[in-house]
């Protein structure tokens, strides 16, 4: 069942609808303020794991949860941070962009709300440098929200000092991890760390942080003015604890790419069709579902449910374009939900130059820390560069599958299951393509249709 929603993006289309004055027409602030003029921390906090709010930068992890992982009560030796993760570097992934541009302070008062909530008095938004609009609307907002008293020492005269900053990055796919991030934002190398300690432990400046996606944060003000268990009820997938609504992108072979707004539990049938207008110059072949570090799914690919317990039990046996969205649903299906931007293939593209593409981009971005990463995501570039020549042969298909596998799971982060996951997806599900593009030296694959826009050709 689609069901649009329009939080976030009520004023998209409205000429000045990030201006400060839209946002409060609207009932902006209202919640910051109530919050600061006496809300416990725990009624917050509680409010917000009852919202069941799933991280939205790809981890799907739950955010009233992780606030709570912050120690308290705050140390005055040990200030906290909230830091906002806006780096949006996963390719087929634009929607943070929009919030940033056309609905700044949604950002500005979730920064409010979680500084509070979490015990810190200074958030950090990171936005990547080429964003340009994006900060100037971002500092924008801070700088409107503080001439109103809502920032600063006092906001809405209470005795909450909060300030919000941007700090930009210089724009590396790498930076987009947590803990490169605090790296980069401390003015060091955008390096991973090796956790533990975790950011609620050390994280920016070694002080406890809390690293939040940008459309978390800007969600919370809706969260909490609905009341966190209705919100949490918007959602298909309230029981699996996948609640409220988000922004869902779509790109690739489709005749409207863009991003809306809709209810947890939205299909990529209704995605694709509904939204995003239909395949375009073809049929559907595959779908990448969030972002293009998320394993392929091939168009008919049907449900197989191991048990009841499984959270895809309801839709055994049906096309994965009808199984609800969701952050344990598309885990189950043995690939992942990620940022919810999902990239679509159709029947005139060539899965074997897909993924000699994506691999480009990994074999460019991954930062060098980690061998198996550095060396695997190169090892893997040249052989894919030598099937497109036609050198390659059917057996250094298990190379690669091995390169991968010896990926997985020996990086510091996640990047090199990043890298790893998608191509064992592709190999995977494509075996019979990959063959036979390798036996006819590419003649079997005539259409030279690639995955178009983001990341095209934008490694090199
Ligand atoms: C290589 C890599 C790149 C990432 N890029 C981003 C990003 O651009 N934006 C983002 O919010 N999270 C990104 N993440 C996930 C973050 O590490 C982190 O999980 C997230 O910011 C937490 O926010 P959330 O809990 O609100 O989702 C990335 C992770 C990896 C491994």
């Amino acid at each position: 069942m689609l069901r649009q929603t329009k939080y976030l993006s009520s004023r998209y289309n409205e000429p000045d609808g990030w201006s400060l004055s839209a946002y409060e027409r609207d009932g902006g602030y209202k919640q910051a303020k109530r919050v600061l003029g006496g809300m416990t921390r725990d009624a917050l906090i509680e409010d917000m794991k009852a919202a069941n709010i799933r991280g939205r930068g790809g981890a799907g992890f739950a955010m009233g949860v992780k606030w709570s992982f912050m120690p308290w009560p705050p140390k005055p030796e040990k200030p906290h941070y909230l830091v906002i993760n806006a780096d949006e570097g996963e390719p087929g992934t634009f929607k943070d962009r929009t919030i940033m541009e056309k609905n700044p302070h949604s950002v500005v008062e979730g920064c409010i709300i979680g500084c509070y909530g979490i015990g810190a008095h200074t958030a950090y938004i990171y936005v990547r440098d080429e964003l340009h609009l994006s900060k100037e609307r971002l500092w924008g907002a801070i700088n409107e929200a503080k001439a109103k008293g809502y920032l600063g020492k006092n906001p809405f005269g209470s005795d909450y000092a909060v300030e919000v900053f941007v700090h930009t990055g210089a724009g590396a796919y790498i930076c987009g991890e947590e803990t490169a991030l605090l790296n980069s934002l401390e003015g060091k190398r955008g390096e991973p760390r090796l956790k533990p300690p975790f950011p609620a432990q050390a994280g920016a400046f070694g002080m406890p942080s809390t690293v939040n996606n940008l459309e978390t944060i800007a969600i919370v003000p809706t969260a909490l003015e609905m009341g966190g268990d209705a919100f949490s009820k918007l959602s298909e997938l309230h029981n699996l604890k996948d609640g409220g609504s988000r922004l869902f992108g779509v790109s690739g072979h489709v005749n409207t790419p863009g991003v809306f707004e809709a209810c947890v539990g939205l299909t990529l049938r209704e995605l694709i069709y509904d939204l995003g207008g239909g395949v375009k110059g073809g049929k559907l072949l595959a779908v990448i579902p969030g972002g293009s570090s998320c394993p392929i799914l091939r168009a008919d690919d049907l449900v197989s449910a191991p048990n009841e317990k499984s959270p895809l039990f309801p839709w055994n046996g049906k096309s994965v374009l009808d199984v609800p969205l969701g952050v344990d649903t598309f885990r189950a299906l043995g690939t992942m939900l990620g940022t919810c931007c999902a990239i679509v293939l159709s029947d005139q593209a060539c899965p074997v130059l897909a993924m000699h593409n994506l691999m480009r981009f990994y074999r460019h971005e991954s930062c060098g820390q980690c061998t198996p990463c550095r060396e695997g995501s190169a090892w893997i570039f040249r052989i894919m560069d030598r099937i497109v020549a036609g050198q390659a042969s059917i057996e250094e298909l298990d190379r690669l599958s091995e390169i991968a596998d010896n990926i997985m799971g020996n990086t510091i982060c996640a990047f090199g299951e990043g890298t790893a996951m998608p191509a064992l997806g592709f190999l995977k599900k494509f075996r019979r393509e990959f063959e036979q593009y390798i036996l006819t030296r590419g003649k079997s694959s005539p259409n030279r249709l690639t995955l178009p826009g983001h990341f095209a050709g934008a490694a090199e």
